[in-house]
């Protein structure tokens, strides 16, 4: 799941883990709670920091995938060329990846501004600072051909799921579960 702070990305990843576990897959989510906090705590949102970010990202969600467990990641990645290579380390290794862009345009993104940075951003900005904040002053670079696209306004976090889990079960993904 790829998309701008606030879109949405965690809580509809979260959805369509409880949703697959529920019907006896193996499932998890990485994002920013468990792996920047952890495994990335050394890592901050230079333009080099969010690479390697989702580099590292990629490496333990292929590690994941590989065990059979459906693996939701949920993360800005806010850089084209790092997803692509994403993609190809998990293609090369003969694992199903499904990019998802979780659609939302900034301005409702600020409205909801659930940790307040949207605020702080624009605050940082007036005052000729800056902090380099996803689609504030730092870029986005939305998907080019995404396996999905949600535009997750005015939906539930259960609708956009079902659009998730209709895809995956559309395209053989999900097997038998346990
Ligand atoms: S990424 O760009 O490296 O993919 P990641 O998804 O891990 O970002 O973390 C984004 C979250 O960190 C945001 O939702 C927000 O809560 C917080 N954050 C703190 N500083 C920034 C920033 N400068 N730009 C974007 N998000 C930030």
């Amino acid at each position: 799941f790829t998309g701008l702070s606030g879109s949405g990305k965690s809580t509809i990843a979260f959805t369509v883990e409880h949703a697959l576990v529920q019907r006896g897959h193996l499932a998890y989510t990485l994002d920013g709670d468990n792996i920047r906090h952890g495994l990335n705590k050394n890592l901050g949102f230079s333009a080099a920091d969010r690479e390697e970010n989702i580099r590292r990202i990629g490496e333990v969600a292929r590690l994941f995938a590989d065990t059979g467990v459906i693996t939701c990641t949920s993360f800005i990645s806010p850089y084209r060329k790092d997803r692509g290579q994403v993609r190809k380390i998990h293609q090369d290794a003969g694992l199903a990846f499904v990019e998802v862009f979780v659609d939302v345009p900034i301005e409702v993104c600020e409205t909801r501004d659930p940790k307040g940075l949207y605020k702080k951003a624009r605050a940082a900005l007036a005052e000729g600072k800056g902090m380099g904040f996803t689609g504030v002053d730092d870029p986005y670079e939305p998907p080019s051909s995404p396996e999905l696209v949600l535009r997750n306004v005015n939906i539930s976090r259960e609708q956009a799921a079902i659009q998730v889990l209709d895809y995956l079960e559309s395209k053989g993904l999900l097997g038998k579960g346990l």
